[in-house]
């Protein structure tokens, strides 16, 4: 495709919804259309493009959405697009449909569908990082993570007024299958005692009694811990520190709320910044490659060699996070 003219392009997302991502639709569709291209709005991400579900979005049609949480294409995951014959069927209907190249916006297997598109039907892709769970080893930055984030910061605060009063173990449950970077940055955050982290933690609950047993005895009236959606079981985890310890203990889990809302401005900058990128590049013939967000600009990676990026969270802020709490 490079150096040819492209005419029309889609655009869907896929996965977990996160904030930001309707600023990023947005900024596809006027970015492209400003250039001479028409955008296809794929709904419910993979699935509905097996299903040809599907419209034209005209720039008016993004108006009134950077504001807007969750995603106005809708998104979905999918099982028949993870088969060859999925896939090939996918590639079918966006030419059948004279849709040249895919934007994909997700998280990490939403990329691993658009390389199987390139890989088994030769289809041109582009993925923008849209997933509140900043796991994707690439970019420093996903879009959606800020207002997780903040609205699970927001929720930890108000759960830890009363935790305080009620002088309570509260264990507050944040959003992380596998990747542990909500729980870290909201726990440093807050300021709690325990951060459980998917990546780390070794299933000791004595530590953290122990923990909790040291820190009464030099009058620490109240404890907070953060945990992982990957490591889950709050509830019964507070049953048993309580039955250890004495010490009330709660547990909050906060689950979706942390993926709506109306995006931070940091979402809304960071979607509309990459949507624009990710359209340019198609329209200088660049395909297969993920936008990202690295040592201060924005940026583009071989969609292969991104896929095989790892990250993990830095240790030292492991260390800042016990360093810190007395
Ligand atoms: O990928 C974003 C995320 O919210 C993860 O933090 C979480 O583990 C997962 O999606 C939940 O997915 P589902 O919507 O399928 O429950």
């Amino acid at each position: 495709m490079a150096g040819s003219k492209i005419n029309t392009i889609g655009v869907l997302t896929s996965g977990g919804d996160a904030p930001g991502m309707n600023a990023a639709i947005r900024a596809v569709t006027r970015k492209a259309i400003n250039h001479g291209i028409r955008v296809f709005g794929i709904e419910k991400g993979y699935q509905g493009l097996l299903n040809g579900e599907m419209r034209e979005l005209s720039a008016a049609d993004v108006s009134d959405t950077i504001q807007q949480g969750g995603t106005i294409l809708k998104t979905a995951r999918s099982e028949e697009f993870k088969t060859e014959e999925g896939r090939q069927k996918g590639a079918q209907v966006l030419r059948d449909n004279g849709i040249e190249a895919l934007v994909v916006i997700g998280g990490d297997g939403s990329y691993r569908g658009a390389l199987e598109l390139y890989k088994s039907a030769g289809y041109p892709v582009i993925g923008i990082p849209g997933t509140i769970d900043l796991d994707i080893a690439c970019t420093e930055y996903t879009i959606g993570f800020d207002t997780a984030i903040n609205t699970a910061m927001e929720a930890i605060d108000k759960v830890r007024d009363t935790s305080s009063s009620h002088e309570r173990c509260s264990i507050i449950e944040v959003m992380g299958r596998k990747a542990g970077y909500i729980a870290m940055w909201c726990g440093i955050a807050s300021g709690a005692e325990e951060i459980l982290l998917p990546e780390t933690y070794d299933f000791d609950e004595q530590k953290i009694i122990n923990h909790i047993t040291d820190i009464r005895k030099i009058g620490k009236t109240h404890f907070l811990i953060i945990n992982a959606e990957g490591i889950g079981h709050s509830t019964s985890m507070a049953r048993r520190i309580e039955a250890a310890t004495g010490m009330e203990t709660r547990a909050t889990i906060l689950g979706y709320m942390q993926r709506g809302g109306s995006p931070t401005c940091k979402d809304r900058f960071y979607a509309s910044i990459m949507g624009a990128y990710a359209v340019d590049l198609l329209y200088e013939g660049k395909i297969n490659r993920i936008v990202g967000y690295s040592k201060g600009d924005f940026t583009d990676f071989d969609i292969v060699e991104a896929l095989e990026m790892q990250k993990s969270i830095p240790d030292y802020y492991v260390e800042i996070s016990k360093d810190l709490v007395r």
